[in-house]
Formats: C-alpha cells, sequence, structure tokens
C-alpha cells in the first residue's frame, strides 16, 4: 500500500477526525443539559424539520434519500466535520457575544492537544522540504487593561500550502505546521512558519456530497487556527485570514470576521510579515 504521496480520501480524514473529537476534551464537555431544556431545543429543531418539508413538499424518495445520506455521514466518520462547518459558527456566535477582547472563530475539527512547546521567537515544525512562501506571524498577548501576559500560550495549527492538514492528511507528518508558542515576559511573539493555502472539504465523501448536490462550493479561505490560553484569562479560539485572499466572502463554514483578516507584507526578502496582538479577558 502506498501511502507516503496519497491526497486524504473524505474515508480518510472524516474518520480521522471523528476518532480524534472521541478521544478530545471538548468531547468530555458534553453538557449535562436539563430535560426541559432538552425539550425545548429539539423541538425547535424539529420544527424546523417540520416546517421545512411542509413548505418544500419533501417526497418519500426525498426522505429515503435523507437518511441514507444521514447514515453515510455516520459511517464516514463526518459528522465532525459536517458540524465544524455547518453548524458550529452559530454556536461560536453566541459565546462571542459575552467575549470581549479579540473576536474568536471556529476551532474545527483538527485541533490536535499537546503539540511541541516552542520559544516566543520560533519555527514551526515543517518538513526540509516544505512548500510555501515564509510568514512570520509576530505579535503581543495582553489583558484588557493593557497588561502584557508573560507565559501565555499560543497555540497554532494551519493547514500546508496544499491545504491539507498534519495528523489528518495521511502524507504529511505528525506534528507539522502545529506548536505551542510560549509568549517572553513582555508577551510578546514571532512565529515563523509558511502561507497555509485554502482548505477544501473532501469532496468525495458524504459533506461533499451533499455541497455538490447543492450546487454549493467546498472552500474555506487559506486560515491560521490560533488559541490563546494564559492563567487567570479566558482563552480566545480563533482564526487569522488573508487579506484578498480566495474565497474569503463565500467561506463554507461562515467563520471569517473582518476583525481576523491579516495583510501580510513581503519585508523584500521573500518573507510575509504580519503583526496581530490578542488581548484577553480576565477568567
Ligand atoms: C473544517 C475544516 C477546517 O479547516 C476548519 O477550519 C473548519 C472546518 C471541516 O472540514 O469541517
Ligand atoms: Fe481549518
Amino acid at each position: 500500500m502506498t501511502t507516503t504521496q496519497e491526497s486524504p480520501t473524505a474515508a480518510g480524514s472524516g474518520a480521522n477526525a471523528s476518532e480524534n473529537f472521541k478521544a478530545s476534551a471538548s468531547s468530555q464537555e458534553i453538557a449535562d443539559t436539563p430535560p426541559e431544556r432538552v425539550a425545548a431545543i429539539v423541538t425547535d429543531v424539529l420544527k424546523g424539520v417540520h416546517d421545512a418539508i411542509a413548505k418544500h413538499d419533501v417526497s418519500y424518495p426525498e426522505f429515503q434519500a435523507a437518511k441514507a445520506w444521514l447514515m453515510a455521514v455516520g459511517e464516514g466518520g463526518e459528522w465532525p466535520l459536517f458540524m465544524d462547518v455547518f453548524v458550529e459558527h452559530a454556536v461560536e456566535a453566541q459565546v462571542a457575544a459575552s467575549q470581549q477582547g479579540t473576536k474568536g472563530s471556529i476551532l474545527g475539527p483538527y485541533f490536535l492537544p499537546d503539540q511541541v512547546r516552542l520559544g516566543s521567537t520560533c519555527k514551526l515544525p515543517r518538513r526540509d522540504d516544505e512548500k510555501g512562501t515564509p510568514l512570520v506571524l509576530s505579535g503581543q498577548v495582553r489583558d484588557l487593561d493593557g497588561t502584557p501576559l508573560g507565559g501565555a500560550e499560543v497555540d497554532i495549527w494551519h493547514a500546508d500550502a496544499d491545504g491539507y492538514y498534519s495528523g489528518f492528511a495521511p502524507h504529511v507528518p505528525d506534528g507539522n505546521l502545529r506548536g505551542v508558542v510560549v509568549t517572553d515576559d513582555e508577551g510578546r511573539f514571532a512565529i515563523e512558519t509558511v502561507q497555509p493555502a485554502p482548505y477544501q472539504i473532501p469532496t468525495d465523501g458524504p459533506t461533499g456530497q451533499l455541497i455538490g448536490a447543492a450546487g454549493w462550493h467546498p472552500w474555506r479561505p487559506a486560515h491560521l487556527h490560533i488559541q490563546v490560553r494564559a492563567e487567570g484569562h479566558r482563552p480566545i479560539t480563533t482564526q487569522l485570514y488573508f487579506a484578498g485572499g480566495e474565497w474569503l466572502d463565500s467561506d463554507v463554514a461562515e467563520a471569517t470576521k473582518p476583525e481576523l483578516i491579516i495583510d501580510p507584507q513581503d519585508d523584500g526578502t521573500g518573507i510575509r510579515r504580519s503583526t496581530y496582538d490578542f488581548v484577553l479577558e480576565s477568567a
């Protein structure tokens, strides 16, 4: 079996995303919701479904197609992908309404905990022949009142220049383009990496099939995932996007925000540089 240069299939990355979710801290956070609230939420979700069936006069063959598709999403391990693309942004918007400081965005299915810890000025782990334009993101982590947060963790992960994530695409080595960067005494960091490419939802699985059947596109604009954590502060999970990037205005996951767009400039040596400061609320 040759796996070295294979692109991730939906079955590969989807099933991986399911395994990762099951093993993750977020799956341990499952809410202990009282019955009245479960009933209220589920009643409204089902009402939305029933209303759509009536509005569009849904037929039995369409109902059976929906059941077959739901089964395929589960069998392909794609529920984390589907939920994070089509639903997470609405949950994130609810959280964002009560959070001050840097704007958040969705976590997505590709976060992995416990990545290599790096000093405040660092290079993310990468292959010797890593493709892509060099990119340096530097900045400062501060409190809402402007106090620098030394020893804060800037956990960063992103796709490579072909749009693939380590830990999920079989041909990318574990830990590639991932790291936990620890800020210096002034809360500063400078991270050297490469420019990621836009990300495409695998088109060969049920989520991709749905997107095709609906005539939508499967793309997210290029982005850096970042989670910033500091003791005594509420962590922020966010993403940074690139000015002028393709799909910025039509992200399939609806997770872009104008405050999260950076515009790295070539410093004359072929390296693109940008600064971004993160502001955390006290816990
Ligand atoms: C998905 C992938 C991402 O890279 C992301 O940031 C959000 C969602 C997904 O395939 O579900
Ligand atoms: Fe992503």
